[in-house]
């Protein structure tokens, strides 16, 4: 006998999403279960950033459903998503890089000053530089200053600030698109461990990636997209990369692969 399956954290049943004649999202299921880093990959128009975006609010699907904690959700905005609990980190390196480290963090959160002046719009300066130095340092990112502008990082570390924004205010999930590929090697592999340290934390964490070595080093498990759905859920300590590969542009059928690879 199996044992029974938690219930994901987050999970989607028979989404679908066109842009008229084309179906982005083809009945994809998806499901995240806690404390994992899940890789999500699939060749390019696989819809992956369809699946994500319709994770995160920022679609709303023609069919289907999604789960948070088994209850069943509508998210209308990108910031309704955000409301309960899933951060997203975009591959753009998503930050304004004019403001500080502090500023940065607490974009559109910045916490009040009590009584009279935070109800005037004033900001509490003090606790912002104190909370975000408090993040950094539990992501082991090591910058001195918190009032130094992002501009003047360089890329993984701002990278850095967008994963310890995301982690600091998720509750849920964690969503990164494409984290590492405006890095270099070494700053790439920053990025990873900080992941890590976010999933360690107990945060589950949605990776989509193109780069195939760091799925196979992070992820727990990994989702392969394939024409808007849901082709496999694979283990990649029991399976290869060109089996991967193979099954991410159908040259393998799931079916054909050994049953420990499949997740
Ligand atoms: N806003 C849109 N308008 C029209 N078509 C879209 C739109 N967004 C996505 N599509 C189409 O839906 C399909 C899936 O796109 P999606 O961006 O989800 O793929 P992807 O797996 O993220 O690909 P990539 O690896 O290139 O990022 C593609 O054929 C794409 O052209
Ligand atoms: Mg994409």
């Amino acid at each position: 006998m199996t044992e029974p399956r938690p219930t994901p954290i987050l999970e989607a049943r028979g989404l679908v999403k066109r842009y008229g004649h084309v179906t982005a999202l083809d009945g994809a299921d998806f499901q995240l279960l806690a404390g994992e880093i899940l890789a999500v990959i699939g060749d390019n128009g696989a819809g992956k950033s369809t699946l994500i975006k319709a994770l995160a609010g920022a679609i709303i699907p023609d069919a289907g459903e999604i789960l948070l904690d088994g209850k069943p959700v509508r998210f209308h905005s990108p910031l309704d998503a955000r409301r309960q609990g899933i951060e997203t980190v975009y591959q753009d390196l998503a930050v304004a890089p004019a403001m500080s480290i502090a500023e940065n963090l607490f974009l559109g959160r910045e916490p009040k000053r009590t009584g009279l002046l935070g109800w005037l719009g004033a900001l509490d300066k003090k606790k912002m530089l104190a909370e975000a130095m408090r993040h950094m340092q539990s992501l082991k990112i090591g910058i001195r200053s918190m009032k130094q502008a992002v501009e003047t990082l360089s890329g993984g570390q701002r990278q850095g600030v967008a994963v310890a924004r995301s982690a600091a205010f998720a509750r849920h999930v964690v969503i990164m698109d494409e984290p590492t590929a405006a890095l270099g090697v070494k700053e790439g592999n920053m990025v990873l461990e900080l992941i890590r340290r976010v999933r360690d934390r107990g945060l589950p964490v949605i990776l989509i990636s193109h780069n195939m070595p760091h799925v196979f080093e992070i992820a727990d498990r990994i989702h392969i997209a394939r024409l808007g759905k849901r082709a496999a859920v694979v283990n990649p300590k029991h399976i290869s990369m060109s089996d991967t590969v193979a099954v991410m542009t159908g040259a393998k059928r799931p079916e054909e692969l050994p049953a420990q690879a499949l997740a």
